[in-house]
């Protein structure tokens, strides 16, 4: 009789053909339809699975490890793994993964993408001309702010903060930075942005944008005390996480003239919007695509599936996922 094969739960339908590598080594459960799933579903979906294959939207804490005796890896399919308790992944021995370095690039292309139709109000002027207000040219219509020769803040100086920096120099911007750590000199002049405090970013940036990751000490940091530290000519752009935002605080900042502009891909409880700022002008918004171009979506899952195959002790890499998280 031969073994049965350890078992993989896939909770979205990603791409068939990258995902057809887990059927060389593991029984794949997986879902042809985009599901969504309440904590029970998922328990019960991990609850005989030595391996998952999930999606920022499906949430892995202690209820679902407790229901799940067999699992020992879980390749999230995104950078960010706040989705995921870490710690209580960790101390049952289970190994998590992420899928940096691949979305890099497109993210940060993104960053700028949103900065610009934020700062150009590309989408406000769009809706604009659909609803059939434009009567004739006028050279007043729907003044934006410049981003050449501005100040850009980023706050959160990773990998793809860094990329937004490298963009901004090709228009000429002022790049000034935070983040938890300064980076090494050779990489601030490099990318060239200069490292300030947190108060400073806030105060001298004409747009400041978010690519820190959320956590604890990250919950609400862009609130009403920060937003009043801003110009009221500046622009936010979130690419983050929403939670790093007090949507209510914004929104009062958007409505009262505090502040000129929001550009946000990500929001804190997606996918339901905050209706104060559906219901406002000066607010770009996305449905968290940042990272969704065909070919990084693809690079994306073909990480995941290689981080799960060796994670749970296949292929080339055998025990040594490519991208651990460490609790
Ligand atoms: C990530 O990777 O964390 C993005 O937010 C989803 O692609």
């Amino acid at each position: 009789m031969t073994e049965p094969r350890p078992r993989v739960w896939v909770s979205q339908p990603l791409f068939d053909d990258v995902i057809a590598r887990l059927e060389e080594h593991f029984e794949v459960v997986s879902t042809s339809g985009v599901a969504e799933y309440t904590p029970e579903q998922i328990s019960a979906a991990l609850s005989k699975a030595s391996g998952a294959l999930v999606t920022l939207n499906e949430r892995i804490g202690a209820e679902q490890i407790a229901a799940a005796p067999q699992l020992r890896a879980v390749a999230n399919v995104g950078v960010g793994y706040n989705n995921l308790d870490i710690p209580a992944l960790s101390r049952a021995g289970i190994i998590a993964t992420n899928t940096p370095d691949v979305l890099t690039e497109t993210t940060a292309d993104f960053g700028f993408a949103l900065l610009m139709a934020t700062a150009r109000r590309i989408t406000e002027a769009e809706r604009w001309l659909r609803e059939g207000h434009w009567r004739q040219w006028s050279f007043r219509t729907m003044l934006g702010a410049d981003l050449h020769g501005s100040t850009l803040g980023i706050l959160g100086m990773g990998r793809i903060g860094q990329g937004i920096a490298r963009r901004a120099s090709g228009f000429d911007m002022r790049v000034l930075y935070h983040n938890r750590s300064r980076l090494p000199e050779a990489v601030e002049r490099e990318v060239r942005a200069s490292y300030v405090g947190f108060d400073a970013l806030l105060a001298g940036a004409d747009h400041l944008l978010l690519a820190l990751p959320y956590a604890k000490e990250s919950h609400h940091l862009i609130d009403a005390r920060a937003l009043l530290q801003m110009k009221p000519i500046a622009t936010l752009v979130n690419i983050a996480r929403g939670g790093i935002v007090d949507e209510d605080a914004l929104a009062d900042a958007l409505a009262g003239g505090r502040l000129a502009a929001a550009g946000l891909d990500v929001f804190e409880d997606e996918p339901t919007v905050n209706p104060r700022l559906l219901a406002l002008r000066n607010v770009v918004l996305t449905p968290h695509i940042a990272s969704g171009s065909l070919a990084t979506r693809r690079a994306m899952v073909s990480l995941a599936v290689d981080n799960l195959i060796a994670a749970l002790g296949y292929g080339p890499n055998a025990g040594a996922p490519p991208n651990p998280i460490r609790a």
